[in-house]
């Protein structure tokens, strides 16, 4: 049997190769799991080994990403390191998923590897977890990386029909494409035992906004990031609800710089474990975030989101009714706040049954079963 090697490097990377790494584990099928290290914190990071019951990576590369105008830097040093140990471990195939700049570098790296066969006889098949998304802005980070991956894969495990069409649309080979469903539903299911035991009757229930904002575009852009803010406490207001807010770190930093101080009005605190924050936010009233899992989560949970950002790549959340795109002007977002929390929580789940891990390990087991 081939041997897969796994990488990635933040956050929503770690819980969304998580089912597939597990199953790996199960099935028996060697495998080698390379961290980048882009996100390092202990909250954003090693705490999801523990808890999603997956070995500690073989490999932590400590790549700490230095300016987000460096973002070649950043993509390249990993590459260099990825290199050396891909060339060492020597896997049939790499899995990265989704969008960062761990997922950009691991694609390259490998396709590069791949470029060589005709004199050194190393083959390394890319298959990308999570394929087939966009937003259509080119000034994201996320779109040139999420294409670029696309493009150099193999194999493209795509959520949704949509994203499949995206691809195909775009000249990939129809071969290639796996519809999947989202591997996050694998773990929300995997996991349910520990987050609904707060669910049903918990006192919280509908009594709070939850917040998330992360996106470069809108954290490290002082009148923008501020912008947001100002409508958020209105919303709060407004509804009587108060704002529960898990900062990711480089929201931290910023407010740090920008010296902005949400005190008195905003319950801000550190990222929590997955489980935490799934019952979080099942258990609100709405969420506002510009995360990408968290509109997905959103949607599956029956929790109405609007989404802080000009744009989606998870348009099926929009064309459910689970979610409202609401840009970055205050007046829209309060408004879109107030449509969303009158709306009826009856949508269907665009994602899948939670079954992702099994057909993408099917796949690749299929293609790749035989010793190179
Ligand atoms: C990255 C991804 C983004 C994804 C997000 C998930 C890129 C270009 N961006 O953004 O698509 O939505 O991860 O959360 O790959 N920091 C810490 N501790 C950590 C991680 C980050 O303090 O564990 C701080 C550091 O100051 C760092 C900054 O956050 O410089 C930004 O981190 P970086 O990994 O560059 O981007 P994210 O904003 O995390
Ligand atoms: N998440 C978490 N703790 C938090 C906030 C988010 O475990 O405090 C999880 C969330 O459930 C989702 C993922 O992190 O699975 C989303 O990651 P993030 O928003 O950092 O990145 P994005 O999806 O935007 O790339």
């Amino acid at each position: 049997m081939m041997k897969i090697a796994f990488i990635f490097g933040t956050r929503p990377e770690i819980i969304k190769l998580s089912s597939v790494i597990r199953l790996s584990v199960r099935e028996k099928i060697p495998f080698v799991t390379i961290h980048t290290g882009q996100h390092y914190s202990t909250v954003m990071s090693r705490r999801f080994f523990r808890e999603l019951d997956l070995p500690m990576p073989d490999y932590n590369l400590n790549i700490r990403s230095k300016a987000p105008w460096r973002q070649g830097d950043h993509t390249g040093r990993m590459m260099m390191r990825l290199e050396q140990i891909l060339l060492k471990e020597l896997p049939g195939v790499v899995v990265v998923h989704g969008d960062t700049n761990s997922t950009l570098a691991g694609a390259l790296t490998a396709s590069k590897i791949s470029t060589t066969k005709a004199f050194t006889g190393f083959d390394i098949k890319l298959a990308h977890v999570e394929a087939g998304l966009r937003s259509y802005d080119r000034s994201m980070p996320e779109e040139i990386n999420r294409i670029m991956a696309d493009h150099l894969s193999d194999l493209l495990f795509v959520p949704t029909v949509k994203s499949r069409d995206i691809v195909l649309s775009e000249g990939v080979k129809r071969k290639k494409v796996f519809v999947t469903g989202n591997t996050f539903v694998d773990t929300l299911y995997f996991k349910r035992p520990e987050w609904s035991g707060n669910l049903p009757g918990s006192p919280d229930k509908g009594g709070y906004i939850l917040l998330t904002i992360h996106r470069q575009e809108n954290v490290d852009d002082k009148k923008r990031f501020v912008g947001i803010l100002k409508a958020i406490k209105k919303i709060g207001v407004d509804h009587k609800l108060p704002i529960i807010f898990p900062a990711h770190p480089r929201t931290v930093k910023k407010m740090e710089e920008f010296g902005i101080s949400v005190s008195g009005w905003m319950e801000l605190m550190e990222p929590c474990a997955f489980t935490e924050f799934i019952a979080l936010e099942a258990n609100a009233a709405l969420i506002l975030t510009d995360s990408g899992g968290v509109q997905e989560e959103a949607c599956v949970l029956l929790v109405p989101c609007v989404t802080l950002r000009d744009s989606t790549e998870r348009p099926e959340t929009v064309d459910v009714g689970a979610n409202i795109i609401a840009g970055i002007d205050p007046v829209n977002i309060v408004k879109s706040a107030r449509v969303m929390l009158s709306r009826k929580r009856d949508w269907k789940n665009p994602f899948g049954d939670g079954r992702a891990a099994e057909r993408i390990l099917d796949v690749l087991v299929r293609q790749f079963g035989r010793k190179k």
